[in-house]
């Protein structure tokens, strides 16, 4: 039997994905598919590390080892030829935490903040919580989602943005923005000096053949303007551990980065986020390789699926996450 073909019962164990169901939608007997949560066990290597770790039953404070840093940095170039060094690399409990961090320390209140629409929902709330601008550029959705670069564009100028959330690969949408598409949104933040958060998550979770490029790989000078968001916890299915990382190569982005993670005490990470994430990155490889191919399966189905049961629901294959967006559109003239 294939590892991920298990069913595990996950009702009951304070599950978000499945013990809110019921609340958060008012009905019984749902599936949930409303969040990037996959419903599969670890990788072997990190379900040993964590009982390891239990072996002992002592839980106290811990360091950030060497070994974290050097499997972080191992995992980034050899599966997205992307060179990092420990000294660019911050440690934070998760990519939504980071994004709200970007916001305190590269605006003021009251600036605008660019964004994609539709995005990841957390995106827009923390820019609203932190009393910054919302601005939102609209992607076109023919066959797939595209950018608008000239509403980009005038809106960089007349909201005098500040600050640009890139997610790449995107949620919802499940596409993986091409170098070139990288190159002009970068090209265009520099020309109006805005800086850019790229929101990475989803780098692993990319289907053959569309490759996957990190935003500072699309030009040598995006490094001095923008930094990027990314963990394990999506890829091996460990959001519960919270832990995630922050790329910074520009000296003054990083400083205030740290000064702001400083304010909120928020430089520490989890013990099992350290663990999990560093026997993710080491012993993890196989997992990922195997997971891929099998979601690819999944995704096969459920397109066919739709296609044959229900044709008038657009539905477009991603190209990357494990996320599909169904175009219910084609209901609204049956009300
Ligand atoms: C694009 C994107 N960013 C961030 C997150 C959440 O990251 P974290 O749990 O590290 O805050 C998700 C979760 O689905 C996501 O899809």
């Amino acid at each position: 039997m294939n590892q991920f073909d298990q069913i595990i019962d996950r009702r009951q164990t304070h599950s978000v994905k499945w013990d809110t169901l019921e609340a958060t939608y008012h009905s019984k007997g749902l599936l949930p598919m409303w969040v990037a949560d996959m419903d599969f066990q670890a990788p072997e290597a990190v379900q040993t590390a964590f009982q390891n770790f239990l072996n002992q039953g002592v839980f106290g404070y811990t360091i950030t080892p060497d070994s974290l840093y050097d499997a972080i940095i191992s995992w980034q170039k050899q599966r997205h030829h992307f060179d990092v060094k420990k000294e660019e690399i911050l440690l934070n409990s998760g990519v939504v935490p980071s994004i709200a961090l970007s916001v305190q320390a590269y605006t003021n209140p009251g600036d605008a903040v660019l964004i994609h629409d539709p995005v990841y929902p957390p995106f827009a709330q923390v820019v609203k919580e932190n009393h910054r601008k919302v601005v939102r550029s609209q992607l076109y959705t023919d066959d797939k989602f595209v950018m608008n670069f000239a509403e980009m564009e005038r809106l960089i100028q007349e909201e005098n943005v500040k600050l640009f959330i890139l997610c790449n690969p995107h949620n919802p949408g499940g596409r993986v923005w091409s170098k070139e598409e990288l190159q002009h949104i970068g090209n265009l933040c520099k020309k109006y000096h805005v800086t850019i958060v790229s929101d990475e998550i989803h780098q692993d979770i990319v289907y053959q053949p569309e490759t996957f490029t990190t935003f500072q790989n699309a030009d040598p000078s995006f490094k001095d303007f923008s930094i990027v968001l990314t963990a394990a916890t999506k890829t091996f299915n460990l959001a519960g551990i919270k832990n995630s990382m922050v790329f910074i190569k520009n000296s003054e982005l990083k400083q205030a980065f740290e000064k702001v993670q400083k304010q909120n005490h928020q430089n520490d990470i989890n013990t099992f986020g350290i663990i999990g994430t560093q026997a993710a990155y080491k012993g993890g490889k196989e997992w990922l390789d195997e997971l891929l191919e099998y979601l690819k399966e999944n995704i096969n189905y459920a397109y066919n699926f739709f296609q044959k049961e229900l044709p008038n629901i657009k539905v477009r294959k991603p190209e990357a996450t494990y996320l599909m967006w169904l175009d219910f559109f084609c209901l609204s003239s049956l009300r």
